[in-house]
C-alpha cells in the first residue's frame, strides 16, 4: 500500500495516466516520448545526487527526448554522462536543509509543490519510506514521470493537483514539506494551517521560503512583481514567519541560515534557456531586484505541532 488506503486510491491511476484527465495540447507528445523510455537503470544513486546509469543507452537519443520536456527548472539529473543542467542547482538548497538535522529515515512524506520531484528523489536517498508529491504544473509532472521511468522507484508518486484540490481528507504524514510556496500564497496562515492538518501529532513540517529584511516588519508586500515573479503576495521577514508559527501553535525546532540566492544557484542554461535570475536583479545594483526590492535570500524552518 502506498502511504495509506486513501492515498493508494487517490494516486494509483496516475501511475498509468500521469496527467489524469487534464486538458493540455502537450500531453499527447509527452505520452509518446514517455513510451520511448523503456530502459530501467542498472545503478541508481539518490544519496549524493540524482543519478542513473543505464547499461544499454543511446545518449544522443536520450538527450533529445529529455530536451523535449523543457524547461528544466529543478535538478540537476545525471543519466550516464548526460547532465541535465537545470536552471536551479537544487543540490545547494538540499545542502542547506541538512543544517536542520531532520531525520527522514522510514518517514512518510508529503511534498507540496514538489516541482519535478528532484527533492522527493533526494528524500528517498535519505531513507524516506514513501513520498507523495503534489504538483499542478504539468511540465513538472512530465519530467518527474520521465525520470522515474529510469529510476523505477515504487516509493514515490505524484498527483497533478494543488494541495487544496488533492482530495486528501484523512491521511496524516510523518513529514510535510512546503518549499518555495509561502510567498505565493494569498493567505499564508491558511496554507500553514492546511499543512499542519496533514501532520501526525508527532510529525514535522519543513518550510523553505524567501525572507525579507527585518526593516519590513512582518512582510514585504510587492506592488506587482518580485524578482520578476508574478503572484508573490507576501515575503515575510524572519520575525513575520516566527509570529505566524507562534499564532498557529507550531514549535520552532531548528532553522537554517538566511542565504542570498546567487548566480551559481539559479541561472539560464541549455536546459532552461529562458529568462532567469540575471534578469531578475537590478543590473547596476545586484543587492536589489529589478523592481527595487531587496534581492532574495532564502531560509529553512523545521516545525512541530503543539497540541
Ligand atoms: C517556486 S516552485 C518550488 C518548487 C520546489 N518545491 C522547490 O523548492 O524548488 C513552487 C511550486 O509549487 C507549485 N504550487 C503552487 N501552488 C501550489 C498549491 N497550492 N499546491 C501544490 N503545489 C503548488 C507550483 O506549480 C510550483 O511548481
Amino acid at each position: 500500500m502506498f502511504i495509506s488506503k486513501e492515498i493508494e486510491e487517490l494516486s494509483i491511476d496516475y501511475l498509468s495516466k500521469p496527467f489524469g484527465d487534464k486538458k493540455d495540447k502537450r500531453v499527447e507528445r509527452w505520452l509518446d516520448l514517455l513510451n520511448q523510455l523503456n530502459t530501467q537503470a542498472e545503478i541508481v544513486n539518490l544519496k549524493d545526487e540524482v543519478r542513473v546509469d543505464l547499461s544499454t543507452i543511446d545518449i544522443e537519443e536520450i538527450e533529445s527526448i529529455f530536451l523535449e520536456f523543457l524547461p528544466w527548472r529543478k535538478g540537476p539529473f545525471r543519466i550516464n554522462d548526460l547532465l541535465i543542467d537545470s536552471e536551479w542547482n537544487s543540490d545547494l538548497k538540499w545542502k542547506r536543509l541538512q543544517a536542520l538535522k531532520v531525520n527522514l529515515k522510514n518517514k512518510s512524506i508529503l511534498d507540496v509543490g514538489s516541482g519535478n520531484g528532484y527533492y522527493a528523489f533526494r528524500m528517498l536517498g535519505m531513507g524516506a519510506k514513501q513520498v507523495l508529491c503534489l504538483e499542478p504544473n504539468l511540465v513538472h509532472v512530465s519530467q518527474f514521470t520521465a525520470i522515474n521511468k529510469l529510476v523505477d522507484s515504487k516509493k514515490v508518486r505524484m498527483i497533478p493537483e494543488r494541495l487544496e484540490s488533492s482530495g486528501i481528507k484523512q491521511t496524516e504524514f510523518d513529514c510535510v514539506f512546503s518549499m518555495g510556496l509561502l510567498y505565493h500564497q494569498r493567505n499564508p496562515q491558511e496554507h500553514l494551517q492546511n499543512l499542519k492538518d496533514f501532520l501526525k501529532s508527532d510529525g514535522q513540517m519543513i518550510i523553505e521560503t524567501i525572507i525579507a529584511p527585518d526593516s519590513y516588519g512582518i512582510a514585504l508586500e510587492p506592488v506587482d512583481r518580485y524578482a520578476s515573479m508574478p503572484n508573490v503576495h507576501f515575503v515575510h521577514t524572519d520575525l513575520g514567519c516566527k509570529s505566524m508559527f507562534e499564532d498557529l501553535k507550531l514549535d520552532l525546532v531548528s532553522e537554517s541560515d538566511t542565504v542570498p540566492t546567487s548566480h551559481l544557484e539559479q541561472r539560464k542554461t541549455k536546459w532552461m534557456p529562458f529568462k532567469s535570475f540575471e534578469s531578475a536583479l537590478d543590473q547596476d545594483n545586484q543587492s536589489l531586484t529589478i523592481e527595487g526590492y531587496p534581492a532574495p535570500s532564502r531560509k529553512f524552518y523545521l516545525l512541530e505541532p503543539k497540541f
